[in-house]
């Protein structure tokens, strides 16, 4: 080899090494200002409040704190007004405006709500009902994603808006949409384009014929046309194949994730400095959310935890296991793209927020791995759908209670951001969360209660209650930095997800299993097996029967360390144990012989299966308790009732919050050297915590 071709060649592997090293970095764009500081601001709509008032809400938002807005993903008709003419003049304005009170912009792709022109002048545009009939025009997501049309649309208008703002000095980035999801649209494009996924998917009928069991009936498939979409107009799948309902999911999914790809495919070549993100909705179920992160810099969410507090306020769990899903799509820290910020709803609104809630709304998502944060919206609006979905000001404009909480709460996050900086949560305990087995129980829960976030929510609030942070996964995840696995409802179960996780038992790891796990095979199949199928050998139970319990409760005779007085309902697994120890056996005729929950030892590990469902949470304290146990995992203090508690670490650095759900103070022990960020004065090793008080200290090691 000559010199210089070996000097080529050198060079060549340099670059390679460099963009191979470089690509993570470079990809995973950072969730912080350049000048360091965390964003923090709010959904703002300059299109519903006249020029005049721009500056004076930028500047009451700079006054606030905060440096970050975003706008105009319901704008396409004020950005093209016709097809293929743009004005984007006004935005313009809007951008300068920002940047001269030192507000950054996310811009929305306004691809959610479609302008009147084009419904008018591609009626196909608008989404198919079940009966045939197109959506009305004057709604928003009621978009079709697989017509063409509608995708050139909207790669116009993202490309146009892509260029023509790529280097305004105000924007720092983009969402795509809008809370993607949907629309279950039933056109014949979109029939068309289910029959092409499939022939992708398993190429020949005789495969699909296979994989959706089409024996049964007499539904073989004989041509691709044949093939219709699913029938679910009875509110349920129940008339329909479930293998075909689980494809016809996994489908429309994807429809949303090729339809982002479009812009993000844009929006990447022409504004590379530019991150992009998209308001996911936490535990919503009609999304595939890992594919929907894929292609984005992170993930933001929208977060409305008052609807879940609204008639009891109390412990808002599921905040908290929405932001661990979010945090696990990507397995990196998120932002909070919408805050709640005041009493919400349509028709009637809830509750308004107590002195102290928006900020300790805010803090329990940053807890759970918030780097950015935007309250929804800046002020209430006095026209269209949501006059009654409350702002941080009212309709009249004023800065009040709320916007000077806001302002707070923005503070302390400035005084948190540099401890933040490069720190994310600490899970010793990972809980796997599968869209498969969450689509799949929805088609054919076996018993009507089978939910999948009610299953997996059980033991959420348990950890939550024992202060451990808990990471949620996807089910090809690496387990082996976890102690504790918890593996609920995995009710479709893949041999090889089977495997992984009996490997992970093998090496030490411990396992939960629990009802209908390694029911289905991925296709929606039931297996030929006895249950718990793949999982038997490391679980040590068979399970010949199982029964759904309505209105009937078995009594449970409970052994150490479990032991209560606890009854099962709604289901029932008869579980015979094969090598396992029996931890709860019924205590009911005809199940007596029978064992509701084990426990086996396997290799250097051990795996549990919970066969019924405990009506009292108690239970699941104690099992939680017995499952950290036996992984060795002592949460870093344990909170008092109705306070929440989460580590986030990093860069040598461990930062405890401390977060107080109810309405009355509470002292909180905290038996470890910790300083406080936020400057409270505060009795050494202890802390005092307002209603809806939140702080964050920093531990000394
Ligand atoms: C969100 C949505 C916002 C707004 C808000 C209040 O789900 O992204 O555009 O509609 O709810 O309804």
């Amino acid at each position: 080899m000559s010199r210089i071709y070996q000097f080529k060649y050198f060079i060549v592997l340099a670059l390679l090494t460099a963009v191979f090293c470089l690509t993570p970095v470079t990809l995973a764009r950072d969730f912080y200002a350049p000048d360091g500081a965390m964003y923090i601001g709010v959904d703002y709509y300059p299109e519903h409040w006249p020029e005049q008032r721009w500056a004076e809400d930028l500047r009451l938002m700079h006054e606030a704190g905060f440096n970050v807005v975003r706008v105009a993903e319901f704008t396409w008709v004020m950005l093209e007004p016709e097809e293929g003419r743009f004005t984007f003049d006004w935005l313009d304005r809007f951008l300068d405006l920002a940047q001269q009170h030192e507000i950054k912009v996310i811009l929305g792709t306004p691809t959610a709500s479609m302008p009147a022109w084009v419904a008018r002048k591609y009626p196909e545009t608008l989404a198919m009902k079940p009966d045939g009939t197109r959506s009305t025009w004057g709604g928003r997501k009621n978009n079709c994603f697989s017509d063409g049309t509608y995708r050139l649309l909207s790669e116009r208008i993202t490309r146009a808006m892509a260029e023509h703002f790529r280097n305004h000095p105000a924007v720092v980035g983009w969402q795509t949409d809008n809370e993607f999801g949907g629309t279950d649209c039933r056109c014949h494009h979109c029939r068309q384009s289910f029959q092409d996924w499939l022939r992708t998917k398993y190429g020949s009928l005789d495969r699909l014929n296979q994989a959706w069991g089409t024996h049964f009936w007499g539904h073989t498939v004989q041509r691709w046309d044949e093939i219709t979409i699913p029938d679910s107009r009875e509110g349920t799948w129940a008339i329909a194949n479930p293998s075909a309902s689980l494809d016809w999911m996994r489908f429309t999914s994807w429809l949303n994730v090729r339809f982002q790809g479009d812009q993000v495919r844009i929006l990447r070549q022409v504004c590379p400095d530019h991150f992009i993100t998209h308001n996911f909705m936490g535990l919503f179920q009609d999304m595939d959310y890992y594919d929907l992160a894929r292609d984005l810099d992170f993930v933001s969410w929208d977060n409305y935890p008052v609807f879940a507090t609204m008639d009891e306020p109390g412990f808002a769990y599921s905040p908290a296991m929405a932001a661990d899903v979010m945090r696990g799509l990507k397995a990196r820290n998120f932002w909070i793209m919408e805050q709640s910020a005041g009493p919400l709803g349509w028709g009637s609104f809830s509750r308004n927020l107590r002195p102290g809630e928006l900020r300790q709304i805010a803090m329990q998502q940053v807890a759970h791995g918030a780097d950015g944060m935007l309250w929804f919206r800046w002020r209430t609006c006095t026209a269209g759908r949501e006059q009654y979905w409350h702002g941080l000001l009212g309709h009249d404009g004023k800065p009040g209670r709320r916007y000077r909480e806001a302002a707070a709460a923005a503070g302390d996050l400035r005084k948190l951001q540099d401890a933040l900086r490069g720190t994310t949560v600490e899970a010793p305990v990972a809980m796997i969360y599968d869209y498969d087995s969450l689509w799949a129980l929805r088609i054919q829960p076996g018993f009507p209660e089978n939910q999948y976030l009610a299953n997996l929510g059980r033991y959420h609030r348990a950890f939550l209650r024992a202060g451990v942070n808990v990471d949620m996964v996807p089910p090809d995840a690496d387990l082996s930095g976890y102690r504790l696995v918890v593996a609920s409802s995995l009710h479709i179960l893949p041999d090889e997800t089977a495997d992984r996780l009996t490997d992970y038992v093998r090496r030490g790891g411990v396992l939960l299993a629990d009802i209908r796990t390694g029911v289905k095979d991925a296709t929606n199949l039931a297996y030929d097996r006895t249950l718990p199928g793949r999982l038997s050998q490391v679980l040590g139970v068979e399970i010949p029967e199982y029964e759904a319990l309505y209105k009937v409760r078995y009594r449970l005779r409970v052994e150490e360390p479990l032991q209560g007085d606890f009854e099962a309902s709604l289901y029932a697994d008869w579980v015979e144990p094969k090598g396992a120890e029996a931890l709860a056996v019924y205590d009911s005729w005809p199940v007596q012989s029978y064992a509701a929950i084990t426990r086996n030892q396997y290799e250097s590990g051990k795996a549990w299966y919970v066969g019924t469902i405990v009506p009292d949470e108690t239970f699941y304290d104690r099992l939680i308790g017995a499952l950290l146990s036996d992984a060795g995992i002592q949460p870093v203090m344990t909170p008092p009732a109705g306070v929440e508690i989460s580590v986030r670490s990093g860069e040598g650095r461990r930062l405890l919050f401390l977060i107080n759900h109810l309405e009355k103070p509470v002292t909180v022990q905290v038996p470890l050297e910790a300083k406080s960020l936020l400057g409270e004065t505060q009795t050494p090793g202890e802390i005092s915590l307002p209603p809806y008080g939140a702080t964050v200290l920093q531990l000394v090691r």
